[in-house]
């Protein structure tokens, strides 16, 4: 047998620097911190009532009376920002949505009892749109079979002034309509509340993944579906021009939604933006991972570890994810 001329290595060896934990701790580029975590919430109408998400396992939504110490043991854990999602009453879906903006509403009077309990410990952010309280199920007004761009902004606005007047540090519009960052800007400030700042849903695919959100907020189109104002999963460029307009029209953050199909878009944003950068790791992505997991083909901890450690490296600073609070809970991290 003929002997190989194997060829050594040089004298870099990146091995080197992988030789034992403390040496990889050393030189990790990337941290995950508990501060850049936030943790979206279902909120129902009425007050002391709870229902499990079917295919989000551990993830319930909640009434205010349910919510609050939920949240206070969530605050013990390092998880110090919520997102909150709201449902009308029942029967009171209407064709303009109009259940969104009603300062007795769920959403509103979750921030305020939030607020008043945890004060400026806790970031409160609230999802801005219509689509759980409209009875067709989109996130704008329909006007002649197609949703109204335009006649869409009235509604978005009211919904975040009324956000606004209840508390909420940060008001998260996520509708797609183009101009409705500087709508709910312009509308904020002339209302005395140039404090509260826009998390803008930047650049929100129309994904598969928000499948079980829809069955959580009860939001699903009746017909249709969102193609017509989120964005195609075939375009990157597209992030970039939204992001320009969505800095222009005021926005203090900007989003990626989706995440772990979208890092490649994260990535691109990060580089086009000095603006704090956040990204959605939505339901879907927390589903797959939970169901594998209980069939015991992925092993969690691991996975989600590595999921949120890839969206930081993408770029993100803020992470919304389901995952936080058994990541934390259970050390993952
Ligand atoms: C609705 C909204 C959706 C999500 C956040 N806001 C769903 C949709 O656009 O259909 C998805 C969140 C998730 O899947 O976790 N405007
Ligand atoms: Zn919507």
């Amino acid at each position: 047998m003929r002997e190989l001329n194997i060829t050594l290595p040089g004298r870099d060896r990146p091995r080197r620097l992988r030789r034992s934990r403390a040496v990889r701790d050393l030189v990790a580029e990337t941290h995950l911190s508990p501060n850049q975590f936030v943790l979206p919430h279902f909120v129902l109408p009425t007050d002391g009532a709870e229902e499990p998400v079917s295919a989000m396992p551990g993830i319930s939504c909640m009434g205010v009376e349910r919510l609050l110490p939920q949240v206070e043991s969530d605050l013990a854990l390092g998880i110090r920002s919520v997102l909150l999602f709201g449902q009308p009453p029942p029967g009171t879906k209407a064709p303009d949505g109009r259940a969104a903006a009603d300062d007795a509403g769920a959403v509103q009077r979750a921030v305020k009892r939030l607020k008043d309990v945890f004060g400026d410990e806790l970031v409160v952010m609230t999802d801005v749109c219509i689509c759980a309280y409209t009875d067709h199920g989109h996130c704008g007004l329909i006007e002649g079979g197609d949703v109204d761009n335009d006649l869409s902004l009235r509604p978005l606005v009211d919904t975040a002034l009324s956000h606004a007047r209840a508390g909420a540090d940060i008001v998260a519009p996520s509708d797609m309509m183009d101009g409705r960052v500087g709508a709910i800007r312009d509308a904020l400030d002339a209302h005395g509340h140039q404090g509260v700042a826009i998390l803008a849903y930047t650049a929100k695919y129309a994904s598969a993944y928000y499948g079980p959100f829809r069955e959580a907020a009860d939001s699903a189109p009746s017909e249709g579906d969102r193609q017509g104002y989120q964005m195609d999963c075939r375009n990157a460029l597209e992030a970039i021009r939204e992001a320009e307009l969505d800095e222009q029209e005021g926005a203090d953050m900007l989003m990626v939604k989706p995440a772990l199909p979208y890092l490649d878009v994260i990535s691109a944003m990060r580089a086009a933006t000095a603006k704090p950068l956040a990204a959605y790791n939505v339901s879907g992505e927390y589903s797959a991972v939970k169901a594998a997991a209980e069939r015991g083909w992925l092993e969690e901890a691991r996975v989600v570890r590595e999921n949120l450690l890839a969206i930081a490296r993408a770029g993100a600073d803020l992470i919304i994810t389901y995952h936080c609070r058994d990541a934390l809970r259970e050390k993952w991290l």
